[in-house]
């Protein structure tokens, strides 16, 4: 029965349109152009199927379980990935661009639950060739040298966590439509249109807990209307789009495109992933069986639900289990505990070098109640030497390649020499695999910004205390920057760096993070390692740390302290605040001295104040030119040189400049909780 009406179609079908079919096809498959034909569509659910479909390069890969990761926790990277073969986009060449929709569910995993650089997108281009791209907030797209238009036009629409300025950026969480250029044409924050209140709700590109975001766009090539819709996993397709833009896509996608994803890395490790995608040429997207798509990696966000489920989950059997195994350990432990990394370089190193089991003994085995505070770059640890009795600090940082430590540690070292009252004395270091101590001298009396602002029950630091503490720390970074035979630039002045002794002298630590250059040379890029609202406009822009930009961060650090405020504070009403603008404003009214700490309850000596107030203005100047040399901070300080008046057209010219190169906070925006943030990967520099 079925044979009998095949054969009757058969018998039917005219012979002329089978000619034309096997002509059309012939006409498709040009060797060794393979193009997918006319009304294709495809779909992954994962990648482990069908993965051959993809042609990755940069730092994309796809995982056994079948992630597409674009990007993998480093910084400074990119990676794409293209469906193999182009499709065809225009129905006739020259013609106009045809309908198309698609669908993929992503999530961007960060170090910081709040931060991630730089950002991913959805890309439609002629060529599938992105090696001249840059990473950071070019998302890989886009040759941060050039200037004109990119020779691969492309049609894209970006999933930013970066506000970037010079591409007009509203937010650091926007989605936008990107036509051959990393400026929107449209661009909203991301959100959804909930349809069951008909409310727009906020959606957090990065994925702190898990969250996974689907994303719909569809083209119309009739109406040229080009429509973007998110929603958080497990919603249904709003009704109202996100964005909808009319523009002909005609101008910018080309007969036969390639279909894909770029995402880009800045100076904070991220992880971009692709879960699903589906794809149709004049038609709906075909739906996605989420049931398939991968499971996202445990990052370090899942730790809380991944306690909660182990606390639940893990039988008493286990422990039963554990006791055993302690055996077993303890003799593992011995052999292992103590191991460390030890090369011959590192011999002319020898008297500062500890062993780990020194350390390990000091710390009582890195115990938490000797935990003295976590930082962006490790913990830091109190411990009492075994043989001298010597108070420390100890600080492990976590370093993932032993590229540039040779070069880290010589610096460390030299570093060592250093001796000033005013600074935070480096002991020596020992190195391990994957991580480097570093031990101090300890601080009794901690670090100044808990007196700052009150934690641990430290006691209100008075008007004479705080001055004494300023003209310390300025002594301090002096000494570095012209008292030794080498110019040390700090790189990370800030409260928590601060650390005062059981005589309430302050010492400038954490050195850590210096570079050292000689004098005369040029200063060398790095990546930018700092905290906000230390970070001078300069450093940020051109990533090359001076003396000049350690000004600047003093500078925010005499604000600081006089006026007992964080230099960048948030708050629901007012949103993100600088500390110097608000000193600014005052300055102009000529009420300089009410931005003073009102804890302080008048306590003051006002001329003083006056006097550190206007200093903190001047170095924190935008041009670095018109700050002051510490020699001259110093000179001020101590009254040895009047402070010059601040001009005032000068200082408007400041609110201005201020204004404009605000961004450049923004574009690394570290998270205001003051942690220094960065790569210990020495040389690395991140391409911005
Ligand atoms: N030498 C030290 N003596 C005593 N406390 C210290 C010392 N070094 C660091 N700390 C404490 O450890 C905390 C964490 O330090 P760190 O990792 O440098 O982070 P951050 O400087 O970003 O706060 C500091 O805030 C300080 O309270
Ligand atoms: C694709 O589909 C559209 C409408 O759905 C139709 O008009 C067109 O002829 C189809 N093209 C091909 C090549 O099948
Ligand atoms: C991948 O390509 C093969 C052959 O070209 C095809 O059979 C398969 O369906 C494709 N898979 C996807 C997910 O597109
Ligand atoms: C398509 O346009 C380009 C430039 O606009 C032109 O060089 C080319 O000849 C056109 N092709 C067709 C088939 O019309
Ligand atoms: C949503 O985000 C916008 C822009 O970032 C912000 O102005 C608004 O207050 C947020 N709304 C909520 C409810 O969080
Ligand atoms: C875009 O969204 C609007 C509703 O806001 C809808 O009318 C239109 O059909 C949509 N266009 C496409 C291409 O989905
Ligand atoms: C759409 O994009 C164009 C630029 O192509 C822009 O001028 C316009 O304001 C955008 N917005 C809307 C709602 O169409
Ligand atoms: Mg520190």
């Amino acid at each position: 029965m079925l044979n009998f009406l095949q054969s009757r179609a058969m018998e039917h079908l005219p012979m002329s349109f089978l000619v034309a079919f096997l002509l059309l096809c012939l006409s498709l498959n040009l060797p060794g152009f393979c193009v997918a034909g006319g009304n294709d569509s495809f779909v992954f659910a994962g990648f482990a199927a069908g993965a051959e479909n993809l042609t990755l390069d940069g730092t994309a890969a796809v995982t056994r379980e079948g992630l597409l990761g674009l990007t993998n926790n480093e910084p400074g990277v990119k990676g794409h990935a293209f469906y193999r073969i182009p499709l065809q986009f225009k129905d006739s060449p020259n013609g106009t661009a045809q309908s198309f929709s698609l669908a993929f569910v992503f999530a961007i995993l960060s170090a910081s639950s709040d931060l991630s650089t730089d950002g991913m997108a959805f890309v439609i281009a002629p060529g599938k060739d992105f090696s001249n791209a840059s990473p950071a907030q070019y998302l890989g797209l886009l040759d941060s040298h050039s200037t004109g238009p990119s020779g691969n036009p492309f049609f894209a629409v970006e999933l930013d966590t970066i506000k970037n300025d010079e591409f007009q950026d509203i937010d650091d969480n926007h989605v936008g439509i990107d036509i051959d250029a990393l400026s929107s044409v449209e661009s909203s924050s991301a959100a959804f249109h909930d349809d069951k209140d008909g409310t727009l709700k906020n959606l957090s590109l990065i994925s702190t807990d898990g969250e996974l975001i689907q994303v719909w766009v569809d083209y119309d090539g009739e109406a040229k209307q080009i429509n973007v819709t998110l929603a958080p996993m497990g919603v249904a397709k709003p009704s109202k789009p996100l964005l909808s833009n009319t523009t002909d896509l005609s101008a910018v996608i080309t007969d036969h495109a390639y279909a894909g994803f770029s995402a880009a890395t800045g100076p904070i490790k991220s992880r971009h992933c692709v879960l699903a995608w589906s794809f149709a040429m004049n038609g709906p997207a075909p739906p996605i069986d989420f049931k398939k798509m991968p499971k996202l990696p445990h990052s370090g966000h899942n730790h809380k639900t991944l306690m909660k489920v182990l606390e639940i989950a893990l039988p008493a059997a286990a422990f039963v289990a554990l006791l055993a195994c302690i055996a077993v350990f303890v003799i593992v432990q011995r052999k292992l505990a103590y191991d460390e990394l030890r090369e011959d370089w590192e011999v002319e190193f020898g008297p500062h070098r500890f062993s780990y089991k020194e350390l390990f003994m000091a710390t009582e085995g890195f115990k938490s109640k000797h935990l003295l505070g976590a930082g962006g770059f490790g913990k830091v640890y109190k411990g009492v030497l075994p043989k001298s009795k010597l108070e420390v600090a100890v600080k492990r940082v976590s370093h993932d390649s032993s590229q540039g430590i040779k070069e880290f540690v010589s610096e460390v070292v030299s570093i060592g020499h250093l001796r000033h009252r005013n600074l935070v004395q480096l002991l020596g270091y020992c190195r391990r695999k994957g991580e480097l101590l570093l031990v101090y001298d300890y601080m009794p009396s901690g670090s100044l910004d808990k007196y700052l602002y009150g934690e641990e029950n430290k006691p209100l630091l008075e008007w004479p205390q705080r001055l004494q503490i300023i003209k310390d720390v300025a002594s301090g970074l002096y000494y570095l920057h012209e008292k030794w035979e080498q110019v040390v630039i700090h790189r990370d002045i800030k409260a928590s760096n601060v650390l005062l002794d059981g005589a309430m002298v302050a010492h400038l630590g954490d050195f850590g993070l210096a570079r050292l250059y000689d004098h005369g040379t040029d200063l060398q890029t790095t990546h930018v390692v700092g905290t906000m609202g230390y970070i001078a406009p300069e450093l940020s822009r051109t990533g090359k740390a001076s003396p000049l930009t350690d000004v600047f961060a003093f500078g925010t650090f005499l604000l600081e302290v006089t006026c007992g405020r964080r230099p960048v504070s948030n708050s629901v009403q007012h949103g993100r605040a600088m500390l110097v603008d608000r000193v600014l404003e005052y300055w102009h009214r000529g009420a300089l001295e009410e931005t003073v700490d009102s804890r302080l309850q008048g306590n003051y000596n006002v001329d003083e104040a006056r006097m550190v107030l206007t200093l903190g203005l001047m170095c924190s100047h935008p041009f670095p030119g018109e700050r002051p040399t510490m020699r001259q901070v110093m000179q001020y300080l101590d009254g040895d040189a009047p402070l010059p008046e601040l001009a005032p057209a000068n200082m408007s010219l400041l609110s201005l400049m201020r204004n404009q190169l605000s961004f450049d906070q923004s574009v690394l925006q570290y998270p205001w909780s003051a942690t220094s943030m960065g790569t210990m990967t020495p040389g690395i520099s991140v391409g911005r």
